[in-house]
């Protein structure tokens, strides 16, 4: 099979420079084209010198001769550019909210516009192959997912298929400085962040509406009732996420519902069902999500930590995988290197 010509929107942001590192290392994968506003007329290891090898050059404009393209732009901006791949028969992998949300009526109000193209989010799938592995293996649009929101679903899925808990839901999660992406904001410079800790969001953050949307679908008749808060924490890339619920069944045994995670996920080679509570840096720099689910037998509580990094499973390795499975290859092709430790 000849290889798969690959372009990169916006190489210049975290996630895309996860793309090109990732993709450029991918057995079955050409990247042939990326943009980047900023560095546009550089090759990619000149501005990117832990890229050092990769000695294409970064243009303003994606070119035609492509098979997919990864639109790492920013909100509200991707829907700009998707579109017009499509025209051209070019597979889309959008790693920004603009496909995400099925119900167009969520955008103004999450994210602060009216969505332009209401009639093309039907169409995009929700890119978590956990869950839609056989949509997206014949899709066009893949709508990728948010990093807080792959963590908080994997993590609350089979119970929520199963229906073993009550609907009262609550998801907290920590987040590396990186999920906010490159830009600079005071919010996020080393001395605000560096040995200091805080949630954000807390009355509502964006990732909630697609949490939910994902949740409901796995079990319509569960009417959820979720609290979810984020937090940023002093780390560079990786969000561990903690979720409670109450359990419906007082004699559900630990092992019982280990066992229950681990058939739900049988199938699923980037998730990972661990015997004891996962940390943060057993992901850094691949595309696993480790998930550990216990009992708190005291208050007959379900606890689910999971863990993963928020520019791999969360982001770009993600996006491979979706990849992967439109192009009819296995799902772990290009992303089998093992985390970075310590
Ligand atoms: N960071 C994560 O953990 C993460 C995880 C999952 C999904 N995502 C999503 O992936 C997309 C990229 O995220 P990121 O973290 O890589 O972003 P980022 O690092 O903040 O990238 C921002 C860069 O995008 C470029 N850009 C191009 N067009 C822009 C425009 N119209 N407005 C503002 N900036 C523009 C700018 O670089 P130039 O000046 O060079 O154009 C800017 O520095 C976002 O939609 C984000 O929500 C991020």
């Amino acid at each position: 099979m000849s290889k798969i010509k690959a372009g990169i929107i916006n190489v210049t942001g975290y996630i895309g420079i996860e793309l090109a590192r990732l993709l450029y290392q991918h057995p079955e994968v050409a990247l042939k084209s990326i943009t980047g506003r900023s560095a546009a007329g550089q090759k990619l290891g000149e501005a990117f010198p832990h890229l050092g090898n990769i000695d294409q050059v970064i243009k303003a404009d994606i070119d035609s001769d492509v098979d997919v393209v990864f639109s790492a732009m920013p909100h509200k901006s991707s829907v700009d550019v998707v579109p017009s791949l499509l025209a051209q028969n070019i597979k889309a992998i959008d790693l920004s909210a603009d496909f995400r949300l099925k119900d167009a009526n969520e955008y103004p109000k999450w994210y602060g516009f009216t969505h332009p193209l209401p009639d093309l989010l039907p169409e995009a799938i929700y890119g978590l192959p956990e869950i839609h592995e056989k949509e997206i293996a014949s899709a066009r649009l893949i709508a990728n997912p948010g990093c807080y929101s792959v963590s908080a679903i994997l993590a609350l899925a089979p119970a929520v298929k199963e229906a073993i808990i009550s609907p009262e839901i609550i998801i907290d999660s920590k987040s590396g400085v990186s999920g906010a992406g490159r830009a600079l904001t005071l919010t996020t410079h080393y001395a605000e962040t560096n040995e200091n800790a805080f949630a954000y969001s807390v009355e509502g953050h964006r990732h909630l509406p697609e949490i939910e949307q994902e949740l409901r679908t796995l079990n319509p008749e569960l009417a959820l009732s979720i609290t979810f808060v984020p937090h940023l924490v002093p780390m560079t890339r990786g969000i561990l996420t903690t979720c409670y619920a109450p359990l419906k069944d007082s004699n559900l045994a630990k092992e019982e519902l280990q066992q229950l995670y681990r058939d739900f996920y049988k199938n699923a080679p980037f998730v990972h069902i661990a015997d004891n509570p996962p940390q943060t840096k057993y992901t850094r720099g691949n595309n696993f999500c480790i998930i550990y689910p216990t009992i708190d037998l005291r208050t007959n509580r379900l606890i689910v930590i999971s863990c993963l990094d928020n520019l791999i499973k969360g982001g770009a390795g993600q996006a491979v995988q979706n990849m992967n499975l439109m192009f009819n290859l296995p799902q772990p092709a290009g992303l089998e290197s093992l985390a970075i430790y310590p």
